[in-house]
């Protein structure tokens, strides 16, 4: 079976295409077409314009995928894409893109919620010969740090989600984001602050980890964020003859924010493991690309950190397959893909939380 798969739910055009056999599964192509230079002037993704490159990008893209995987349309047997959370003008374009296939080839439409398809990310390393399902051990514990989220996932099967602790305001990536705009760095930021952390001092500014002592598992930025305004205020006001910072300053101020923040997930992460004690620990989302982030887990959590590769990190449609593929394969007795009839974009959408979807039986 050959699945196409649909990404647009940001500021990347993204299509893959996947072959499944006897339960392996395997990756022909994955092209992404990035938007940063469109939105770096706006300093953040401005919805409308994303929308638009979508249009502009993606006969071409879809093109080049379909000869990347030697693949023609009409050998595509399933169509995946990401129907929410995400901004509603890409989303729309994406899923409209996926309903006309399936409407065309009359094959099944099966929509994937994002955050899932992070998640999955992890599962393209399955080696082809290997059964997908059972590629991770569950239960699984699943860190999502993305721009626009930031959340523990315990999944006790696959497809199958209780979010156990989430930011109460900004999302991770988002703080990098908006410090990265602080500092005048331009977008997006969690790159660039990882860059300069590495020149910086991370004990410089003792910026504060909010919420560690909270007991719970909930996550927030946002005091973290306001800690580090003030910092570059003070030392704008510092500097107002000069009117720029230093590079010791942005430096320091990158390490430390860094170090914070990765405190603040490490120490929510551990909390999560001592008390549901998964098989499997996982993390997932842009903000995973983040070397300091892979190196700490590594050297503190008491378990192996499973981390995708670095090029499905950020948003892309190979992620969306592993969970199409699974989802298909219990087409039959449960009807979860579907087709162009039913399927609906939503900028906000609730992980399916599957108890009408029983996990594999392994
Ligand atoms: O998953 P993603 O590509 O899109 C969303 O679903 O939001 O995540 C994008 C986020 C951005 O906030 C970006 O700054 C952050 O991931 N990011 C990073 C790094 N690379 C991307 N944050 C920290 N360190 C990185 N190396
Ligand atoms: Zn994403």
């Amino acid at each position: 079976m050959n699945i196409l798969a649909v990404e647009t739910s940001c500021d990347d055009t993204s299509f893959a295409i996947g072959s499944y056999e006897k339960g392996c599964f395997s990756l022909r192509a994955n092209l992404v077409s990035s938007q940063t230079e469109t939105h770096s002037p706006y300093g953040g993704v401005v919805p409308n314009l994303s929308a638009r490159e979508h249009l502009k990008r993606f006969v071409p893209l879809l093109a080049a995928a379909l000869a990347d995987a030697k693949c023609k349309l009409a050998q595509i047997d399933a169509v995946a894409a990401t129907a929410g959370p995400g901004l509603i003008p890409s989303l729309l374009v994406g899923t409209a893109i996926a309903k006309t296939i399936s409407f065309y080839r009359n094959i099944p439409l099966v929509p994937i919620h994002h955050i899932e398809g992070h998640i999955y990310s992890n599962w393209l390393s399955v080696p082809a010969e290997e059964k997908l399902s059972k590629f991770i051990e569950f239960p699984v514990l699943a860190l999502v740090v993305s721009g626009g989220h930031t959340q523990l996932i315990y999944m006790k099967g696959h497809l199958n989600y209780k979010i156990i602790g989430e930011t109460l305001d900004d999302a991770c990536g988002e703080a990098f984001d908006k410090v990265a705009k602080m500092l005048d760095l331009g977008y997006p930021g969690g790159p660039i602050i990882a860059k300069l952390a590495k020149k910086g001092n991370p004990s410089a500014f003792n910026f504060p980890r909010p919420m560690m002592n909270s007991g719970n598992l909930s996550f927030s930025f946002s005091g973290l964020k306001t800690a580090v305004l003030y910092a570059v205020k003070k030392e704008q006001r510092k500097q107002s003859e000069k009117k720029q910072l230093s590079e010791n300053f942005i430096n320091d101020v990158a390490a430390s924010f860094q170090e914070a923040a990765i405190d603040i997930l490490l120490d929510k992460t551990l909390k999560a493991i001592t008390k549901k004690r998964p098989s499997s620990l996982l993390v997932a989302g842009g903000v995973s690309a983040n070397m300091h982030l892979r190196q700490s887990f590594a050297a503190k959590l008491p378990q192996t950190v499973i981390v995708p590769q670095l090029k499905y990190t950020g948003d892309n449609a190979a992620m969306l397959l592993p969970a199409a593929c699974l989802r298909l394969e219990r087409h039959g007795a449960h009807g979860y893909a579907q087709s162009w009839k039913t399927v609906a974009a939503a900028a906000d959408m609730p992980l399916p939380i599957s108890k009408k979807l029983p996990t594999i039986a392994e």
